[in-house]
């Protein structure tokens, strides 16, 4: 394993939150002052932390760093020491750096443990407690009157619980001195927009404004009436096209659940465009890159019309990532939910940070392009920040 594929590895366990505890030792230079620091992950006023304790020659002292400022402090950490100890959840990793980063990498998958023990012992839980009644579940029929999450429902429950967790996360990045805007592009049904306002306005008080769009006019009339009924007056509901709306000029954040095709992409560019500091994006149905493939050197796999298709989404979503990786985002591509609940479980999860491409990065993804002779949508509606 290369250094920059084995730091990526380490840095998307952690930033999924499967990190339970973490020894990195033996510094590069003798000298030193650090010996060893172990890491933990703690929450800290309902937000996830890592926390580092330096061992120094006689004490010790702590650290509490936020995951999105996470990647910065790895980098610092493989600066200065080259060993490192690490259990995951459901893996135990080991890793010995030679002085010019050559990798030894040892790792043994373990039994999935039980979830990671945050504030001193105590379980983790859902954002939204299932025995909680929430007025936009009951009203959105995944609990009933009573406040229990039914029994067809729980999918359903665990999916929305699990965004709520995303959005928590994206907290950090959501403007503090100004209204938040927020945009659910294909919002359908819309539980999961009702579920960032609840947690966002209702639980934290941030002062929110959120618009769910959607092609489907019954379907909007429905929510509307809903957030109407719940008093969420700053929730509206917009029949309209993603290809169309263009009535914005700043938004905050963007969200896309299961958007078709290049419409999650046209979601992907207005974010952009308007500057958004958070995107989360979970794509559906891809056909773009489907129709384009040709690969010769990959026939084997793209011969089977199954495992073209498959390729072809999980290359397109690699895709979009880079190309907001390369107009100033962070992105990565995390699980969404569980496999089981449903395959579409890829979320390209982004956050603005203004960094600019750097030309290996941009030739990276040239010869990508080439390999597949891709053609991406994205890629020509953001020409002009590339
Ligand atoms: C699979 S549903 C997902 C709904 C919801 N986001 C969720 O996760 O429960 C996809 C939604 O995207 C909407 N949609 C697809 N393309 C769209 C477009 N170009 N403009 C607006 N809405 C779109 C569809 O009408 C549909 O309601």
């Amino acid at each position: 394993m290369e250094f920059q594929e084995m730091k990526q590895y380490l840095l998307e366990q952690i930033l999924d939150k499967q990190l339970m505890t973490a020894t990195i030792s033996q510094p590069r230079v003798k000298s030193n002052e650090v010996k060893r620091v172990k890491l933990k992950p703690i929450e800290l006023k309902n937000m996830y932390h890592i926390q580092l304790e330096y061992q120094y020659e006689r004490i010790l002292k702590h650290e509490n760093i936020p995951l999105e400022s996470f990647a910065q402090t790895l980098d610092e950490l493989l600066e200065q020491f080259r060993q490192l100890h690490i259990d995951f959840i459901a893996e135990k990793v080991q890793v010995q750096l030679s002085k010019k980063n050559k990798v030894m990498w040892k790792s043994e998958k373990t039994e999935a443990a039980k979830a990671v023990n945050l504030s001193h012992n105590r379980k983790k839980n859902y954002l939204l407690d299932e025995n909680t009644p929430y007025p936009f579940l009951i009203r959105l029929g995944v609990q009933t009157e009573e406040g229990k999450v039914k029994k067809q429902k729980y999918d359903k429950f665990k999916q929305i619980n699990r965004f709520v967790e995303f959005i928590a996360d994206a907290l950090a990045y959501l403007p503090k001195d100004q209204p938040v805007r927020i945009l659910d592009f294909g919002s359908g049904k819309s539980y999961l927009t009702f579920a960032l306002y609840h947690y966002l306005k209702i639980e934290k008080g941030l002062d929110i404004r959120v618009t769910g769009l959607d092609l489907k006019k019954e379907v909007i009339e429905e929510c509307a009436k809903i957030a109407q009924d719940l008093g969420y007056d700053q929730l509206e509901f917009l029949v309209g096209d993603i290809n169309d709306y263009n009535d914005e000029t700043a938004v905050d954040m963007v969200v896309t659940l299961h958007a078709c095709d290049v419409a999650t992409d046209m979601a992907l560019a207005r974010a952009v465009k308007w500057n958004a500091s958070v995107i989360l994006s979970v794509p559906c149905c891809q056909h773009e890159l489907n129709t384009q493939l040709n690969a010769p050197g990959l026939d084997i796999m793209l011969k089977h019309g199954l495992v073209k298709e498959r390729f072809a989404a999980l290359a397109t979503d690699s895709i979009r990532a880079e190309i907001l990786n390369m107009v100033g985002y962070e992105a990565q591509l995390v699980e969404f939910i569980d496999m089981e609940n449903t395959p579409k479980n890829i979320l390209i999860r982004a956050y603005k940070t203004g960094r600019k491409t750097t030309p290996e990065q941009l030739e990276n993804y040239q010869q990508f392009k080439q390999l597949l002779n891709a053609k991406p949508f994205l890629e020509n509606e953001l020409k002009d920040y590339l």
